[in-house]
């Protein structure tokens, strides 16, 4: 018998047909009330046994965890808590589950942190259940809303031999034997015969590629795994994630806001609509959990108050000088409250800074534009004041920045100049630059961080919870 899920059948009328699902099973009580989550939903099935049909040898084996095939008529529910069940005729244990062993066993909630050590089990917990459906949700709604928009989605290389942030936090990649590299003549290791012929590393962005594809298709998207080497063991970065990387020709900087903003609230609403049950459940659980955090430190709204306000309300927009002033002025600089304190126009703001302005000051994403061009990248328009770029970083209320972006600087020279000043490898970069010498045009883009879209919208306080496998500084387990 063909297989349902359990998400059809909580659509079905129960009329006494038989049905097939298969699912694990989360709890089993009294020998006779079978919960079974197969993952199409946060919901679990009740399936009721006949101890005599089953046997004492089959339900020793129905025990939590263990992978289980019921067939059985679907009847309306006569107990609280569902509408429907299935009276099992059949049972087939797919995979028995030791409950000696198993690791997740309901009666003590596992907490986080313990559950990352057995990440290749978190899957089956309603959180991460959750989670992970929302994530995928937010995934499809990325591609739909671009595609509605006439984006072409372009993949840009993995591996690729230049550092498009010009940060140099990158992985080497490499085929040469480490414990006896080829050497040259000034005894330096020789890339020559490495795999490519040169020195490679894992892309730190596609931003560069990316706006080869804007100089003829107009509008690129790219949506795929980064790599960074920096050594920040923080609840908002990972070694490995994924980001978005639109690109458009023709676009200044406001309409890349524009098109920022109005992308963030598509696929914020897309989810609340999509996955309503999991985002309830995983609201109740944040709620749980600030309640565990002292008074002052607690966000002032719940997950779905929160996700409701940023699709309605307007971003606010400012400009990093504006920033500056605000924060100087604040009460909580002057009372030397900020452990890194604002004194002076240029420095690089602190997550303390962003979070401040976001969710102390505005209170709703914050927009901020016009940076220092010391401490944006080398690719930014640079303004007529010859101080600033073109750069707009978007800040959200617990994540911080969750888009970095910029008009680009098109003007050759201008361009030249400034990768001089940066140190940068013209000659290597002679591909980017080409677009700059063969039917330049204004152009615009940002990466908005995957992850960081899905942590605001899951309401989880740890990057790592919202990313099957992590890979983070001295962790690459599964
Ligand atoms: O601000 P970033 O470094 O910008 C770029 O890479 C540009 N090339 C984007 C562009 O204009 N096309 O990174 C963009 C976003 C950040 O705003 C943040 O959300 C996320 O990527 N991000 C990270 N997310 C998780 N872990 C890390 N280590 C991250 N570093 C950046
Ligand atoms: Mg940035």
């Amino acid at each position: 018998m063909k297989r349902t899920k359990i998400s059809a059948l909580l659509q079905m009328i129960p009329q006494g047909q038989m049905v097939n699902l298969k699912g694990w099973v989360r709890s089993f009580r009294n020998n006779q009330f079978v919960a079974l989550n197969d993952g199409s939903t946060l919901h679990n099935f009740q399936v009721v046994l006949n101890m005599k049909a089953v046997g004492e040898g089959m339900l020793k084996r129905i025990t939590s965890g263990a992978c289980i095939s019921v067939t059985g008529s679907l009847l309306a529910s006569q107990g609280k808590g569902q509408s429907a069940e299935v009276m099992a005729k059949e049972i087939e244990v797919l995979g028995d589950c030791d409950p000696e062993k198993y690791p997740l066993q309901l009666k003590n909630r596992p907490s986080l942190e313990y559950l990352r050590e057995i990440a290749h089990l978190r899957f089956r917990t309603n959180t991460f259940g959750a989670v992970f459906r929302v994530r995928n949700t937010l995934a499809y709604a990325v591609h739909q809303f671009f595609n509605e928009k006439g984006f072409v989605y372009l993949n840009t290389p993995v591996i690729t031999a230049s550092d498009a942030e010009g940060a140099g936090e990158m992985f080497r990649v490499t085929t040469l034997n480490i414990k006896n590299p080829p050497l040259n003549e000034n005894g330096e290791i020789d890339f020559r015969e490495d795999f490519f012929g040169r020195s490679t590393n894992l892309t730190v962005s596609g931003q560069l590629e990316g706006e080869l594809g804007a100089m003829a298709l107009s509008e690129i998207y790219t949506f795929g795994p980064t790599f960074r080497a920096e050594n920040s063991n923080t609840t908002r970065h990972l070694a490995e994630f994924w980001m978005i990387e639109p690109e458009m020709a023709f676009y200044d900087l406001n309409d890349n806001m524009d098109i920022a903003e109005e992308m963030l609230k598509y696929v914020i609403k897309y989810a609340l609509e999509k996955n309503n049950h999991d985002i309830d459940f995983l609201a109740k659980r944040a709620e749980e959990e600030e309640k565990q955090k002292p008074q002052q430190e607690r966000a002032e709204m719940g997950l779905l108050e929160k996700l409701k306000f940023s699709v309605e309300h307007d971003f606010a927009r400012i400009t990093y000088t504006e920033a500056i002033e605000i924060l100087r002025n604040c009460n909580h600089n002057k009372k030397k409250k900020f452990q890194y304190l604002v004194d002076s126009w240029g420095i690089d703001l602190q997550s303390e800074h962003e979070r401040y302005l976001v969710e102390k000051h505005f209170k709703k994403p914050v927009i901020l534009t016009d940076y220092p061009k010391a401490i944006k990248a080398f690719y930014m328009r640079q303004n007529d004041d010859e101080k600033t770029v073109r750069a707009m970083d978007i800040l959200f209320p617990g994540i911080g920045e969750i888009v970095g972006g910029s008009q680009r600087e098109e003007r050759l020279e201008k361009l030249e100049q400034r990768m001089r000043e940066c140190n940068l490898p013209i000659q290597e970069l002679n591909w980017y630059l080409d677009t700059r010498r063969f039917g330049g045009c204004p152009h615009a883009g940002f990466g908005l961080g995957f992850e960081r879209l899905v942590q605001f919208v899951t309401g989880m306080g740890n990057i790592r919870d919202v990313i099957p496998f992590p890979r983070t500084p001295k962790n690459a387990e599964f």
